[in-house]
């Protein structure tokens, strides 16, 4: 299942507010068609969000190819700003913003043009996705290993669809059922905008993972009754102290875990690291309108004229966290200590 396609230099979308009843592709044609697809959620989730702009940059390169090179770069300057501020708690949109420049810049030493060397590296921050997940999957055998028949809770949707591809929470989940060890999946369905409901359970469905849909309120019950071996849930981005961003709902999960002595996983890229913050209380925490709460599709749900606060993010604290499962590692309760002696590792793997 993919939710990005670029086929034949055309970059398509598919629309994730119509699934699972209606398979909608939207083509974008450019940055802003793109920013527009990611601010009205057409494509959602960190990874997948961050994998369409960067193809947005490269089309921008394209269409405005006629620009000479240094107002083409100007002119992308702006594009990538534009792309930017098209949600704003998600840091793997800067973090591939971040590399569509560094591409740029090393095009300058190249022979390359602007245009193809966007369209290189959008390719591959697509297809390392993937890649990744997979490893993020491997990561997570690592943490149930031995462990048969679990019972997995799982918040938002952070499968193939909100990826590149596998996916990072479901991608762990994913792996467990291949490998044998997982029961069943209880689905929350994810409150307004049900990620849980619609995606989640259409992903599930297609692979014939073993699902059972609950209502965001239901998960406090079946953990009551020892029903819940573990929660794993997705981030949208993790402070250097392990504060957690992610789908509102998931820091009431995490405190849940810790009365009913559930071990609570966080799976993400390292990408979703945003290691310049301290804590959580620094991450921009996107607001939705009201009427996403008030309403469900054309159906008015609550009183006409009423107002409701629509957060689409909470920061779950990291002593809450039994492990962030990474495609490098599993981070044991993460705080500043554990994620910075794991990023001194990487950059000397990179050395
Ligand atoms: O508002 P959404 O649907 O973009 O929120 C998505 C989430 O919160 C996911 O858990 C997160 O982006 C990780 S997706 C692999």
């Amino acid at each position: 299942m993919k939710s990005i396609r670029f086929v034949d230099g055309k970059l398509e979308l598919l629309d994730q507010r119509k699934l699972p009843h209606q398979t909608v592709w939207i083509p974008c044609q450019d940055a802003s068609d793109v920013a527009k697809a990611i601010r009205d959620m057409v494509v959602r989730g960190a990874p997948a969000i961050a994998t369409a702009a960067a193809y947005g940059l490269a089309l921008e390169a394209r269409r405005a190819r006629h620009l000479g090179d240094s107002d083409l770069e100007a002119h992308l300057g702006r594009a990538l700003e534009t792309l930017l501020q098209s949600r704003p708690t998600a840091v793997n949109l800067r973090w591939a913003m971040t590399r569509m420049e560094q591409a740029l810049t090393a095009q300058r030493r190249g022979t390359s043009s602007i245009e193809d060397a966007l369209l290189t590296e959008a390719k591959a921050i697509d297809s390392e996705d993937v890649a990744t997940n997979q490893s993020i999957g491997r990561s997570g055998l690592s943490v149930f290993s031995g462990r048969t028949a679990l019972r997995v809770l799982t918040h938002c949707n952070t499968g193939s669809l909100a990826t590149s591809g596998y996916g990072t929470a479901l991608g762990v989940i994913r792996s467990l059922y291949a490998g044998g060890q997982l029961q069943s999946v209880w689905v929350d369905e994810t409150r307004p905008y049900l990620q849980g409901a619609r995606l989640t359970a259409y992903e599930l469905q297609e692979e014939r993972i073993p699902y059972q849909l609950i209502t965001d309120s239901t998960a406090a019950y079946v953990m009551q009754q020892g029903w819940v071996d573990a929660v794993i849930v997705g981030a949208d981005r993790i402070a250097r102290n392990g504060d957690t961003a992610n789908k509102i709902g998931t820091y009431a999960l995490a405190v849940l875990c810790t009365y009913h002595k559930v071990p609570f996983y966080v799976a993400a890229p390292w990408s979703t690291f945003d290691l310049g913050l301290n804590t959580g209380q620094d991450i921009p925490i996107e607001s939705r309108s009201g009427e996403e709460v008030t309403t469900l599709g054309d159906t008015q749900l609550a009183p006409v004229g009423a107002t409701a606060l629509h957060v689409a993010f909470d920061v779950t604290p990291h002593e809450l966290i039994t492990g962030i499962i990474t495609e490098h590692s599993v981070i044991v309760h993460p705080d500043t200590t554990s994620i910075l002696a794991e990023a001194e590792r990487h950059e000397e793997a990179f050395d």
